[in-house]
């Protein structure tokens, strides 16, 4: 059994919160692990091509060609991504469009695996984590725990933090504050935040040992996602 990470932040691992979190969540499964970071990989959005149509398989030739089929062989997924502009960042995005390549058919390649959403964002991370979740009921994966911290906003380290007037650190402290290194965020330090990752993972572990029905699952999620759409219509 294997689970595979995905860190969709854009910085090096040891600044990254999304990194440390889904990391966190791995640690906690108890189970084997890849964590796969998405930073200067070249991933492009789906383009519509309808190339994987016949046989699930995307045509596009990028980095996202390497990992099929490491994506297909996990048996549940831990995905985060950092809040940008109150979604998800590109490279995540692009990464979670392109899961297109599974839906087709009896593509059940990925149908009632189990995932665990994590978001971190320099005032939240719900946003990203809620919107992984939505990308994974598209392949009918179930998302049994969502992680949200709050990570560094670049304006902490630009230079500029403590006199830019549209800058995060303004927003959050006011006009004419002092910046000292406590004040710059780290999930790290958030004990609620590091508390919901071991936990998500703690989940994950167990009910993949438990092992589950994933018709049944996917069933639910299905069964979800036409409430969300009645809802919406
Ligand atoms: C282009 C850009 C846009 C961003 N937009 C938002 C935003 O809308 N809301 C927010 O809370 N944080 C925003 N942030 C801050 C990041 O979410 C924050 O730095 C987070 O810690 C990034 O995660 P990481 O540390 O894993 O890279 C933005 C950062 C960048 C670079």
């Amino acid at each position: 059994m294997k689970i595979l990470g995905i860190s969709g932040s854009c910085r090096e691992n040891k600044v990254s919160g999304v990194h440390t979190l889904v990391k966190t969540v791995l640690e906690n499964t108890g189970i084997e692990y890849e964590l796969i970071s998405l930073r200067k990989k070249n991933i492009g959005g789906c383009i519509a091509c309808l190339g994987c149509v016949k046989d699930n398989i995307c045509k596009v030739k990028d980095d996202l060609a390497d990992m099929r089929d490491i994506i297909v062989k996990a048996d549940a997924y831990v995905i985060g991504a950092p809040n940008y502009y109150s979604t998800l960042n590109a490279v995540t995005h692009a990464f979670l469009e392109r899961m297109f390549q599974f839906r087709h058919q009896e593509g059940d390649l990925l149908w009632g695996k189990l995932a665990v959403s994590v978001g971190v964002g320099g005032t939240t991370g719900q946003f990203p984590a809620d919107a992984i979740e939505g990308f994974m009921m598209y392949n009918f994966i179930e998302t049994v725990a969502k992680v949200s911290g709050q990570g560094a906003a670049s304006c902490f380290t630009c230079g500029h933090g403590e006199t830019c007037k549209v800058g995060i650190p303004t927003m959050l402290y006011g006009e004419g504050f002092k910046m000292t290194d406590d004040m710059i965020p780290d999930v790290a330090r958030q004990p609620d935040v590091m508390q919901a990752a071991v936990d998500a993972g703690k989940l994950l572990g167990e009910r993949l040992l438990k092992g589950h029905d994933r018709e049944k699952v996917t069933m639910g999620v299905q069964q979800k996602m036409m409430e969300q759409f009645g809802s919406s219509i």
